[in-house]
């Protein structure tokens, strides 16, 4: 049984549908067996994100009308050897019909099936917003570096908190520009994770060749020097367990070693009995780009877990 996973933002262009195709692609190349599902109905970008918008017969209205099985629907990726899938969505139908009963079903399917369901959720904290997320078990926010976006996604994280979803919000801060955030001209990851104060899974730099990539239907996920690719690739890996440090936000190779004292604050977080590190206030001020010694998947408590944490218990679900 696979899990389902809403990327969800609040806000709109902050890279949703970027994540949720290089997110996927990065889990297919870790062997996992991945199905993106696009439910932004009106907008349907998910399709041209992979390069797969000639390839539709039957979207996921076709399967709600009993038009058309979930199997008929699928289209694999020819890049990705039957590792990743998307179900898409129509243009034209009328929203209606994506119901939460709907989605549910559709969804509880795609999981006998798959490792992952990444749910690419409209903007907004509309009906959209509502069938998504009652469609998953998880959910990832993404947000920009940007005052709005934070505070957008700041509603979201109350109203996924408010859902007790089996795995509580993880932070993506996309589109991170090291010169704005070194010069202070953005909050940085540092602010952004204590304001939101739910864990962060990781940061993706924002890189010209996202843009170029989306424009031609590819995807930056496999490439291995780019920096954006890079933080895709540490994210999955995350997901699966793996302790992977933070990238460095500063041009500057870091010589520091930070200890786990440094980096050991535990956030408010729905299902964390055992500490998740992330960043402290203290942090922020003293020592405000420097995060990239931080680990996210680690265990920083010596008594055994009362409760599983959230890596600990998706990683249980999907050793291979
Ligand atoms: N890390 C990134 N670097 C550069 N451009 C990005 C990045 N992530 C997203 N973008 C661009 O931002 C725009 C909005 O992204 P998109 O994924 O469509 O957002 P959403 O689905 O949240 O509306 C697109 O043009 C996309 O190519
Ligand atoms: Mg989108």
């Amino acid at each position: 049984m696979g899990t389902a996973l809403v990327i969800t933002s609040g806000k709109g262009g902050v890279g949703k549908t970027t994540t949720t195709a290089n997110l996927g692609a990065a889990l297919a190349l870790l062997k996992k067996k991945v199905c993106v599902v696009d439910l932004d109905l009106g907008l349907r970008n998910l399709d041209s994100a992979l390069g797969l918008q000639n390839r539709i017969i039957y979207t996921i209205v076709d399967v709600i009308q009993g038009r058309a099985e979930v199997s008929q629907a699928l289209i694999a990726h020819p890049d990705f050897a039957d590792q990743l899938y998307l179900l898409p969505a129509a243009q034209n139908a009328d929203k209606n019909v994506l119901t939460a009963q709907a989605v549910k079903r559709v969804v509880g399917e795609l999981k006998q099936k798959f490792d992952f369901v990444l749910l690419d959720c409209p903007a907004g904290i509309e009906t959209g917003f509502e069938n998504a997320v009652a469609g998953a078990d998880g959910a990832i926010l993404v947000t920009n570096p940007e005052n709005v976006a934070v505070s957008d996604a700041d509603r979201i994280v109350g109203l996924l908190e408010a859902r007790h979803l089996e795995f509580g919000p993880r932070l993506i801060i996309n589109r991170i520009r090291k010169n704005l955030m070194q010069q202070g001209l953005t909050m940085n990851v540092a602010q952004i994770t204590e304001h939101l104060a739910i864990p962060l899974l990781g940061i993706v730099f924002d890189d010209d060749e996202v843009i170029a990539a989306a424009n031609q239907g590819k995807l930056v996920a496999a490439e291995e020097n780019n920096p954006a690719a890079q933080g895709y690739q540490h994210i999955a890996r995350r997901m699966l367990g793996e302790t992977v440090p933070l990238m460095s936000l500063t041009d500057e190779p870091k010589t520091t070693v930070t200890t786990n004292e440094q980096t050991s604050a535990t956030t408010v977080d729905d299902d964390a009995v055992t500490e998740e590190p992330t960043v402290t206030n203290d942090q922020a001020v003293e020592n405000t780009n420097d995060l990239s010694e931080t680990t996210m998947a680690e265990e920083t408590t010596p008594e055994p877990p009362k409760k599983l944490s959230f890596w600990q218990r998706l990683f249980g679900r999907h050793k291979s």
